[in-house]
């Protein structure tokens, strides 16, 4: 850490550091104090509120601390109409008791053969409607109603070529020949790359790039951006394997090599504006988290942030936080930064009493991502 450096950063946001040298704060010893950071409210441009008990349970850990939530519409039946989108979107305001005055989220649609592109236009006309994602059928949760190739959907997405209408790409091979840690770069060679070649108007998000050709190509189109997890920033292959099989480490695309987490983290933290945050929190009940065949799904939601802070703390890169987390995907999505603002606190003792483990109303518990982190930071609101 950078002790003796004021993190200067753009004119929203301040980084204070405080160290002895700087002045400490009163009743604080050792070398290091704490480390306290000041971000505009940060969004998450990916994120999966489910529905029903589970959406009651999950839905406050984004409000309280993300300003606009993009959320995913891999329900069942997946969200396809902006009639579906827009009463999503009231039963998240509904299910969030906190971020009243804060809390936008903002909806997408499931990239089927029944979009009507009308109704997607006139969704995106009137605000309900951020952008439409594609899933390779059977990729992951909920992608049976995906597609195989992107371009059959191509008279869609010439629509949303003239209306500016982001696409978000789930990037993942389902080729079964295919090694897994593979899968990602080989769908982004097959078929992501040349769709953008194709389609040079075609504004891509690239979600959850695992791996450095995601980067590699995020950085080779002019119209491509990319977002990254706090779990494939914060974890290698190893976490999920070399000390006991790790099942809530497991989500798709997988978590992949060190490697490749290098990559991310220094596409994160380079202040590149192609990445941003989107959290990819995806919670599922414990019984199907830990079971003999294990869900895909990460719920990160609660933690997220202060495991994204730690990353860039341990590579001296807190300076470039806001950037990531607050300033480039709202940038991306036509935003102005947010003018609330958060506060991160790294305690250079961590506490150990932090939640573990939420329960549904319908009695269903969900393992929480982060714990270590979420005992090392403490998040407040300026
Ligand atoms: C997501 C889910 O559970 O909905 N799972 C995951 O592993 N990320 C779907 C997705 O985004 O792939
Ligand atoms: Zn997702």
């Amino acid at each position: 850490m950078a002790i003796g450096a004021i993190a200067s950063m753009v004119s929203v946001a301040l980084a204070e550091i405080f160290g002895p040298d700087l002045g400490a704060p009163a009743g604080t010893l050792g070398h290091v104090t704490s480390v306290e950071i000041v971000i505009p409210r940060p969004d998450d441009w990916h994120v999966h509120l489910r529905d029903d008990e589970m959406l009651d349970a999950v839905v406050d850990h984004t409000a309280r601390w993300f300003r606009h939530a993009l959320v995913m519409p891999n329900l069942t039946p997946p969200v396809t109409s902006t009639a579906e989108a827009q009463a999503y979107r009231v039963r998240i305001l509904d299910a969030a008791s906190v971020g009243a005055d804060t809390f936008v989220p903002q909806m997408t649609l499931y990239l089927t053969p029944t979009i009507d592109v009308d109704d997607l236009v006139a969704g995106w006309k009137d605000g309900v409607i951020g952008g439409v994602k594609f899933y390779p059928a059977g990729a992951t949760t909920n992608s049976d109603a995906g597609g195989t190739n992107l371009l059959d959907f191509e008279a869609t997405l010439a629509t949303m070529v003239e209306f500016g209408i982001p696409l978000l790409v789930h990037a993942e091979s389902t080729d079964p020949t295919l090694d897994i840690f593979d899968r990602e770069a080989a769908f982004l060679e097959q078929q992501v790359g040349p769709l953008l070649a194709y389609m040079p108007e075609l504004s891509v998000t690239v979600e959850h790039i695992s791996t450095a050709a995601g980067i590699d190509l995020v950085n080779e189109f002019d119209q491509a951006y990319g977002s990254i997890t706090p779990h494939h920033l914060s974890c290698d292959r190893s976490d999920i394997l070399a000390n006991g099989l790790r099942p809530e480490l497991y989500c798709k695309p997988v978590i992949n090599s060190a490697k490749n987490r290098r990559a991310l983290v220094a596409a994160a933290t380079s202040g590149n504006p192609k990445f941003f945050l989107g959290t990819d929190s995806a919670p599922h009940p414990l019984s199907q988290k830990e079971a003999r065949v294990a869900k895909a799904g990460i719920f990160n939601a609660p933690y997220g942030l202060q495991v994204t802070a730690e990353v860039f703390y341990d590579c001296d890169a807190l300076d470039q936080l806001a950037a990531f987390v607050s300033l480039n995907g709202a940038v991306r999505y036509g935003h102005e930064p947010s003018d609330d603002e958060l506060r991160l606190v790294r305690n250079q003792s961590p506490v150990d009493d932090v939640v573990e483990l939420i329960t549904t109303a319908a009695g269903d518990q969900v393992r929480l991502f982060g714990v270590a982190e979420a005992g090392r930071w403490s998040v407040t609101a300026v």
